[in-house]
């Protein structure tokens, strides 16, 4: 019969500890001579108890940013910042992010909820290896690993983002015969749990100029909104769709790892740490409001996503020296590439996308 879990010994396990010396620990545990006996007790517990059952309620969303100090003196102390505009944005210099402590990342999730993106210069965070890297990126979340996109052999956890002459997947992806090649939308978002605070570090980009980010805040976008308005998309849900990119990686016989999902999200979320209402619709993945008729839904949608795009004064363009870090927040924001530098040269850049919280309706 199963042991209940009062009967368990209690065995203490640090990060060292290989599976043998868990089996070695719990033995010694049984039997203080340290002889190893072949009659352990049927209820001394399972003889592999590294492996026994573990069920841990607290393994939920806790956002990072819910820890922090509001002054952020682990993250601000030595930085200085810059606004880049009221609404969005932010550039930090001064401050390693490699050299953050928890509470230093946890203030970084903060700032980033409530600028929306931070641009850190002079970071050494591309030369910390992938190891690091992750560990780093981790502290925000899991990693969402892409179901179709490139990432690093053995590392599934980055997503790549790379183009030279021979490589455009992004304007594939897109369509070529377009006048414009921007595609506002926020990362993954048909996933149940979409990402939070999310880290794109550049190792190549064009030598002058070109190949910006733009973003935009959705924050801003539903406050631009009527209070009607505002009212009449509160418990909306919309649905979210990973078929095209599936369709896209499938047909360029790139992988898709797992099939594609699609996924019910409210119109408008409510962050977790500050509160505020954003929209969490985009043109990338968002398809359709539930409940509504194809024109009702395909107008409403039409209708946000042109707002949402045409809102120079709540944008941003997040410009690429070397050694720029740029940390968003998923939850809270859009963003496009710019596909506007000369086609040979090259640009690349790595993504780590920790998920956060099923979306909290507004
Ligand atoms: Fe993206």
């Amino acid at each position: 019969m199963a042991p209940s879990v009062a009967e368990i010994v209690p065995v203490t396990i640090d990060s060292d500890t290989s599976v043998d010396n868990v089996t070695l620990l719990k033995k010694h545990s049984l039997d203080k001579s340290s002889v190893v006996s072949a009659e352990l007790k049927k209820d001394d517990g399972p003889l592999f108890p590294f492996y026994y059952p573990h069920f841990d309620n607290t393994e939920k969303h806790v956002d990072a940013g819910s820890r922090a100090d509001p002054a952020k003196p682990h993250l601000l102390a030595t930085a200085t910042t810059e606004n880049l505009t009221p609404y969005i944005g932010t550039e930090i210099k001064g401050v390693q992010i490699s050299q953050l402590n928890q509470e230093g990342l946890d203030e970084l999730a903060l700032y980033a909820a409530e600028r929306k993106v931070l641009v850190f210069r002079d970071q050494d965070f591309k030369d910390l290896g992938p190891d690091r890297q992750v560990e780093i990126a981790k502290h925000f979340g899991p990693i969402q690993l892409h179901p179709t996109s490139g990432n690093v052999k053995g590392y599934p956890e980055f997503h790549v983002v790379y183009r030279d002459g021979q490589h455009n997947r992004f304007e594939e992806y897109g369509g070529s015969n377009r006048l414009s090649k921007t595609q506002w939308h926020s990362d993954v978002t048909y996933e149940k749990q979409p990402p939070c605070t999310t880290f794109f570090f550049s190792l190549e980009q064009p030598p002058n100029s070109g190949g910006d980010t733009l973003f935009a805040s959705q924050v801003e976008a539903y406050n631009r909104l009527s209070p009607g308005f505002q009212q009449r998309l509160e418990g909306l849900r919309a649905v979210h769709s990973a078929v095209h990119q599936a369709d896209f990686s499938r047909k360029r016989n790139d992988p898709v790892r797992r099939g594609p999902i699609e996924t019910s999200h409210p119109v408008v979320r409510k962050h977790p740490v500050t509160g505020e209402k954003a929209l969490f619709v985009n043109p990338g993945f968002t398809r359709y409001i539930e409940g509504y008729k194809q024109e009702e839904s395909d107008n409403l949608l039409r209708f946000l996503f042109d707002h949402i795009a045409r809102g120079a004064d709540f944008q941003i363009r997040a410009t690429y020296k070397p050694n720029t870090v740029v940390v968003w927040d998923n939850r809270v924001t859009v963003h496009s590439a710019t596909n506007d530098f000369p086609s040979k040269v090259r640009r690349h850049a790595v993504r780590l996308t920790p998920q956060g919280e099923i979306p909290i309706p507004a």
